[in-house]
C-alpha cells in the first residue's frame, strides 16, 4: 500500500481560518489534526487538537512532532526554529521549506517570478529617502510602495498617484526596507490556484476574478466571467513553472492582474488561499481536501467547478446568518473569531445555475453584508 492508503496524523502550524478549513477537510478522509498555535482559542481548535505554545516553542514542536505524521502551515511567516526542529525529528514538512523561501521578501518573490519567465509590474527596491526618491524616479507615478516583510491584507502599503502624495507615504512606511511598484490600471484581479502531488501530478482550479477594497479580498467569482482559454493557459503555465521551481506538495495560489491579454504576477500564496475558499462548495475536490490528499500522498481529486459561484468575505461583522441562509444556494462559514474592523470573521458562498439566477442571489445576500461593496470607490 502506499502511503495515501492509511489515514494520517496532520500537524498544523497556525489556527486561523485556514487551518480550521484543512481539518474540516481531513476529518472525513480519516486523518486527524493537531495544530499549534499560541493563541487561546484559535478558529482552528474547535476541529483538532490544540497545543498552545509559541511556534519556536522547543517542548511543543516536540509534541507536535511525536503527533504528526506530517506537518503542514497555513501562513508564510514560519520561522527557521520549527523546520529545524521538525526536520531533525524526522517529520516531513510539506509544503517544503523551498515553498516558503520566496515568501519572505517581496523584492525576492519578484526577482523569483521574473526568474521564471513570470512577468511582473516594474518595480524597485528602496531603504534610505535617496533610495525611495531614486526609485519613484525609476518607476515612475502611480506607485504602490510595500513594505518587503509582513504585510498581508494591504498593510504595510501606501499608494502614490501624485507627486503631493510622496511625503505622505514616507511619513506611513518609510524607514523599513521597500518595494516600490508601478501602479497597474488593471482590467480585473485574478487569481489561479493549482495542486501538487509529492509524485508530480500537477492540477488548476477555473481563474477566478477578486474584488479587493481597501486592500483586503471582499469578492472573487469563480470561474471568471467571460472566461478565456488563452488567459487560462497563460495562468496554467505561470502556476506549473512556480509550483515545479519549488518541489511544492499542495496548494498553491498566484495573484494576477489582467490587462488586455496579457497577466502579471503580483504575489503568490504557497498554501491554501482566501480566493479558493468558494471550492469548498463550488469545485468537485475543494483547495483544502486536495491540499490534504497532496500531503498525505494520496491521488489528487478532480478541481473542476461545478457552476458559476461567488465567495464574499465577511469583514469586521457577521451579517444575520438566517437572512443569508434563506437565500437559495447560499453556504455560510463563521470561523468563530472575534468581531474587529477590518478582520475577517467568514464567508459566504453562493451557488446558482446560470450567471443571471447567480446575480440575483449575490444582490440578495450583498445587502446584508456591512460594508458592502460600493461601486467603483477603493
Ligand atoms: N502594483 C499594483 N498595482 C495596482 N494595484 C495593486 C498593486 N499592488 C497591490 N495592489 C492592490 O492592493 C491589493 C493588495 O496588495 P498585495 O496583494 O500585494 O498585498 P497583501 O497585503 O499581501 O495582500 P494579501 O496578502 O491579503 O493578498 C491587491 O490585491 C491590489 O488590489
Ligand atoms: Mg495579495
Amino acid at each position: 500500500m502506499s502511503r495515501g492508503s492509511h489515514p494520517a496524523r496532520i500537524g498544523i502550524l497556525g489556527g486561523g481560518q485556514l487551518g480550521r478549513m484543512i481539518a474540516l477537510a481531513a476529518i472525513p478522509m480519516g486523518h486527524r489534526c493537531t495544530v499549534l498555535d499560541p493563541a487561546e482559542a484559535p478558529p482552528t481548535a474547535a476541529v483538532a487538537r490544540h497545543l498552545r505554545a509559541p511556534y519556536d516553542d522547543e517542548a511543543a514542536l516536540r509534541n507536535l512532532a511525536a503527533a504528526s505524521d506530517v506537518v503542514t502551515w497555513e501562513f508564510e511567516n514560519v520561522s527557521a526554529t520549527p523546520l529545524a526542529r521538525l526536520a531533525e525529528a524526522g517529520v516531513p514538512v510539506l509544503p517544503g521549506p523551498r515553498s516558503l523561501e520566496h515568501k519572505v521578501d517581496r523584492l525576492d518573490e519578484k526577482l523569483f517570478f521574473r526568474g521564471l519567465g513570470i512577468p511582473t509590474a516594474e518595480f524597485a527596491p528602496a531603504t534610505t529617502r535617496a533610495e525611495f526618491d531614486a526609485a519613484l524616479a525609476q518607476v515612475g507615478l502611480p506607485v504602490v510602495v510595500k513594505t518587503r516583510r509582513y504585510g498581508y491584507d494591504g498593510k504595510g502599503q501606501a499608494h502614490i498617484e501624485i507627486a503631493a502624495d510622496i511625503d505622505d507615504a514616507w511619513a506611513r512606511v518609510g524607514g523599513a526596507p521597500l518595494i516600490v511598484e508601478k501602479k497597474i490600471p488593471f482590467d480585473r484581479e485574478l487569481s489561479i490556484l493549482g495542486v501538487r502531488s509529492a509524485d508530480g501530478d500537477v492540477r488548476f482550479w477555473p481563474l477566478v476574478e477578486n474584488v479587493h477594497r481597501g486592500g483586503i479580498l471582499r469578492r472573487s467569482t469563480a470561474p471568471m466571467e467571460r472566461d478565456s482559454p488563452e488567459l487560462e493557459a497563460l495562468a496554467d503555465d505561470f502556476i506549473r513553472r512556480l509550483l515545479e521551481a519549488t518541489d511544492h506538495v499542495g496548494v498553491l495560489a498566484l495573484e494576477l492582474f489582467q490587462v488586455g491579454g496579457a497577466l502579471l504576477a503580483n504575489e503568490m500564496a504557497p498554501r491554501v488561499h482566501n480566493s479558493g475558499h468558494w471550492t469548498i462548495e463550488g469545485a468537485v475536490t475543494s483547495q483544502f481536501e486536495n491540499h490534504v490528499r497532496a500531503i498525505t500522498g494520496a491521488p489528487l481529486g478532480d478541481t473542476a467547478a461545478r457552476g458559476p459561484c461567488v465567495l464574499i468575505n465577511l469583514i469586521g461583522t457577521l451579517p444575520d446568518r438566517a437572512a443569508v441562509l434563506a437565500i437559495p444556494g447560499a453556504h455560510w462559514h463563521d470561523y468563530g473569531k472575534s468581531a474587529s474592523p477590518g478582520r475577517k470573521l467568514g464567508h459566504v458562498t453562493i451557488l446558482a445555475e446560470s450567471r443571471e439566477e447567480l446575480a440575483e442571489r449575490v444582490g440578495r445576500v450583498e445587502e446584508l453584508v456591512t460594508p458592502s461593496i460600493p461601486e467603483g470607490v477603493d
